[in-house]
């Protein structure tokens, strides 16, 4: 069997995706082979396509898809040829209309969503699962308790603003423009900040009576991260999670202890959807939050496969809001 699929040969900027025709096989023990109706597109990409991330070459790109189950291997036991299906999962290549995969992360799509609402959600969805569920202080989140949340308007963060809503919390986002700020307010977030114009750690201190918060989410990165550290309360905890405007560079421990004794992880999912059984408990838990309408997802912009690149560009000038997603 053929598929179209998109590809990178080395390294480097949007213009090294190629669309290319790959064969495609029968899935071996443990593997399914699914047709993708739709492709989600996530700022992992284009770490992935720039070098950020390194893997061996050549390397079909893509982490998120929805489709429809073809075949099953071997002990392959909670999905069947016909289900539909939907997941967020290493290895790439999931920017195809077919492909042979490990079927330990890949879920059922509950009939009530969508396929294009799945492709967009699981990687992003899932994300904000670990993130507000399970990467919490030690105490706890309680409602009421304020957190910080940056690029509040993007794939990620538009999840994020509406579940951490529906769980009581009060979420602080920042977003670059004034825009992406009403968006993000609109979608539950309880404060805003423009911090391409604003000081936000001072906004934060500000909107939380000078306490801080106990937990900050950062995924942009370099920009961000030694003012996120300002805006923890002593003990708190400062969870990095991407990289948008760069990687975070080496600092000194002792920085954490004069700030009052912060924690740092950085986090990624992979870690949390190592077994079947985890993965299926956070799906299970995003599914109920879109099937209940507590999380709604917003696909805020769809490019035909064959125009990747313009996708992966206006991703990375931080032009989109939402969610993106690659139709077939
Ligand atoms: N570790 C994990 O498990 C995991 C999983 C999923 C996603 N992530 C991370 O979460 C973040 C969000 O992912 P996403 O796919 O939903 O993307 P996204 O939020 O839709 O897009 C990234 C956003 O980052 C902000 N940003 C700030 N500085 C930037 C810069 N210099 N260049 C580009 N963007 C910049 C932009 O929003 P503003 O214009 O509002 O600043 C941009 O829209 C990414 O960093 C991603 O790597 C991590």
């Amino acid at each position: 069997m053929k598929s179209k699929a998109v590809r990178i040969d080395r390294n480097g900027g949007p213009e090294e995706l190629k669309l290319v025709e790959v064969d495609v096989g029968d899935p071996g023990p443990g593997e399914i082979r699914i047709r993708h109706k739709a492709v989600g597109l996530n700022f992992i990409d284009t770490y992935q396509r720039s070098g950020l991330y390194p893997f061996a070459m050549p390397l079909q790109l893509g982490m998120e898809a929805s489709g429809v189950v073809e075949a099953v291997g071997e002990g392959v036991t909670h999905l069947k040829a016909g289900d539909r299906a939907a997941y967020a999962s290493a290895p790439p290549g999931s920017y195809c209309e077919l492909r042979v995969m490990p079927a330990k992360t890949v879920c059922k799509l509950p009939d009530a969503i969508s396929f294009e609402t799945g492709a967009a959600m699981m990687l992003k969805g899932l994300t904000t699962q670990y993130l507000l569920r399970r990467t919490l202080p030690a105490e706890g989140l309680q409602a009421g308790d304020f957190i910080v949340f940056h690029a509040a308007a993007g794939g990620v963060g538009l999840i994020a603003c509406q579940w951490a809503k529906a769980l009581g919390l009060q979420l602080i986002g920042t977003a670059g423009t004034d825009a992406k700020c009403q968006l993000a307010l609109a979608h539950g977030a309880a404060h805003a900040i423009n911090y391409s114009k604003e000081n936000f750690a001072e906004r934060v201190k500000e909107i939380t009576g000078g306490k801080g918060v106990k937990i900050v989410y950062d995924s942009v990165g370099k920009d961000t991260f030694d003012k996120s550290l300002d805006c923890l309360r002593p003990l708190g905890i400062m969870a990095s999670f991407g990289n948008s405007s760069g990687p975070v560079p080496p600092f000194a421990p002792g920085i954490l202890g004069a700030k009052g004794s912060l924690y740092v992880t950085r986090q990624t999912l992979f870690s949390h959807i190592s077994s079947r059984e985890g993965c299926q408990q956070m799906a299970d838990d995003l599914f109920d939050a879109v099937t209940s309408g507590k999380v709604k997802i917003r696909i805020d912009q769809r490019y035909p496969l064959e125009q990747v690149q313009q996708a992966h560009r206006d991703l990375e000038a931080r032009k989109t809001t939402g969610s993106t997603i690659l139709t077939l």
